[in-house]
């Protein structure tokens, strides 16, 4: 574990050094839990919201997108239950003066249960070997049936506290489970107290009675109150989708892990309208397919899992989280939710208008259910760049630092490079690029020597490096240098774009999803 935390580090320094992410306002001392993303990183979030926004749109004919405002009026929020629920348990240290999500307290220790459990597996794995009946152990070993036990026991209690609402529950969990202060090390806890997570700011001046506004904390809000515009605009039939991304904003207390967890970040939301009865089938469809466009850019299709969710919503049928092994372990990444028709129901009675759907083939109207998936750009961004970061050893004692990043989100596709600063291979190399930029995210590069270039380029994921040479005035051939096999082949300036095309282009990809 300590050795991830390195590794984590290191990704963190990485993506600052190589122009992914900066700390907001890093000459001010920063600003917590807010980033910035930089000239790599910006292209690459893009190329996220891209392959998400195509992945929606143009596969599925019958899903559109929009855009909608950040400022809302405030009744939404209060229709969609944010003003009134929205909230954290807050438990504070008095020691350490440390303020903590007692939820959070309570599922890592869950998670040491589990860890215990597995270590335990993994130790009499080693010791029986081949002859090992992992089910039979976890269902007789004296210590492992222990360990389950608490663990199903204390799930059980603090499912229920949530449930309950209970927060003296929850801190009664946290002292009977001797849980301490990370920090103080010290069980000295606070009252547990909810805080709502929105923020707030003014609309108008005051003299004219200024209205508290909200910053969204999701978008999908804006979905919602805007379906029937779409649905009638578009003359659009259920079940249809609509698709947006934009930022969000919660004032989250235990901000951690650089751009996991962010109080200003970017959604990618998508309701579906269907009938009512049908949202069951339609949420498998959800869950089947969203995982299906997270693996097919070949991180690895063990770095995923579900995670189903045992305590629903009151308005929510079903759900689950698509959940990514980072350094720190499985996380949630994407929600899907069966959300009913609570939020169009809601929006409603909160705003006194009909808005119904008239089906056409029931001649019928009716408020429609939802099947919501919802994914935060700045986690997608983190699993992909800490699953392709690599520090390989070389033959010959080299070392490299390289970004395995799926071609097609790498910021930039290919870099050409002159073989020496002089004899015409400048202008050459500068020609090539010009014809490339086009339709590549191209880089031209002759500082230092060829092997620092390629270091350079590997660091920041680039598939393609072309470096012209002498041969090249000759025959109008380059060296073309794949970033993760570092095989070098000798191609025609002529085949470059259809080469580089074909491992680099979105289409590829979403040809795998359709
Ligand atoms: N409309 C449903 C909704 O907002 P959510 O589970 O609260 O559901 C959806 O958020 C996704 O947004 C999460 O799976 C996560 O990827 C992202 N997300 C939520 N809070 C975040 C935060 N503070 N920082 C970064 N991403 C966040």
């Amino acid at each position: 574990m300590a050795q991830q935390e390195d590794v984590f580090k290191k990704i963190v320094s990485h993506a600052k050094e190589y122009g992914f992410v900066f700390q907001s306002s890093e000459i001010y001392d920063g600003l917590a839990a807010v980033y910035d993303y930089g000239q790599n990183g910006v292209e690459m979030k893009n190329n996220i919201k891209r392959y998400w926004w195509d992945a929606m749109t143009l596969l599925h004919e019958n899903i559109v997108g929009i855009d909608s405002a950040i400022f809302m009026h405030p009744t939404i929020w209060k229709a969609s239950g944010h003003v009134d629920a929205f909230n954290d348990p807050l438990i504070d240290n008095r020691d350490s003066k440390k303020r903590y999500r007692a939820d959070v307290l309570i599922e890592e220790d869950l998670a040491k249960l589990d860890d215990k459990i597995e270590k335990e597996v993994a130790k009499a794995k080693k010791r029986f070997g081949d002859s090992f009946d992992e089910d039979m152990f976890r269902q007789t070993n004296p210590r492992v049936m222990e360990y389950t036990k608490q663990r199903e026991d204390l799930h059980e209690r603090f499912a229920k506290a949530m449930n309950d609402n209970n927060l003296d529950e929850l801190r009664q969990i946290i002292i009977d489970r001797e849980i301490v202060c990370p920090i103080s090390g010290t069980k000295n806890w606070t009252e547990v107290r909810q805080f709502n997570l929105m923020f707030k700011t003014e609309m108008g001046s005051t003299a004219d009675g200024a209205m508290t506004v909200y910053l969204r904390p999701e978008t999908a809000q804006g979905i919602f109150v805007n379906y029937l515009n779409v649905q009638k605009t578009g003359r659009m039939r259920l079940p249809f989708g609509i698709a947006q991304i934009g930022k969000a904003f919660r004032n989250e207390i235990v901000a951690r892990q650089f751009i996991f967890r962010m109080r200003e970040f970017e959604q990618m939301e998508m309701q579906f309208f269907v009938r009512p009865g049908q949202e069951l089938e339609w949420f498998e469809y959800w869950k089947q397919w969203r995982l299906r466009w997270h693996k097919a850019l070949g991180l690895g299709d063990s770095k995923y899992r579900y995670h189903d969710h045992d305590k629903l919503a009151h308005y929510a049928n079903a759900a689950t989280d698509i959940e990514f092994e980072m350094p720190f372990g499985f996380k949630e990444v994407e929600g899907i939710h069966s959300r009913t028709n609570f939020d169009l129901s809601q929006h409603e009675k909160f705003s006194g208008k009909n808005i119904k759907y008239f089906d056409p083939e029931l001649n019928e109207s009716y408020t429609p259910y939802v099947i919501e998936t919802s994914i935060g750009v700045d986690r997608m961004f983190l699993s992909v760049l800490c699953s392709s970061y690599e520090e390989q050893k070389l033959e010959g004692g080299d070392t490299r630092v390289v970004l395995h990043l799926p071609a097609a989100l790498a910021p930039v596709k290919c870099a050409v490079m002159p073989l020496v600063r002089k004899d015409g291979l400048p202008e050459k190399a500068q020609e090539i690029v010009n014809d490339l930029k086009f339709d590549f995210a191209t880089r031209y590069d002759e500082k230092d020597s060829i092997g620092k270039r390629y270091r350079r380029q590997d660091a920041i994921g680039t598939p393609f490096c072309i470096t012209v040479d002498h041969q090249t005035l000759e025959d109008s051939t380059v060296t073309l240098r794949e970033r993760d096999s570092m095989e070098q082949t000798r191609v025609n300036i002529a085949d470059l774009h259809k080469l580089i095309h074909d491992n680099v282009s979105l289409t590829s990809l979403l040809r795998k999803l359709a």
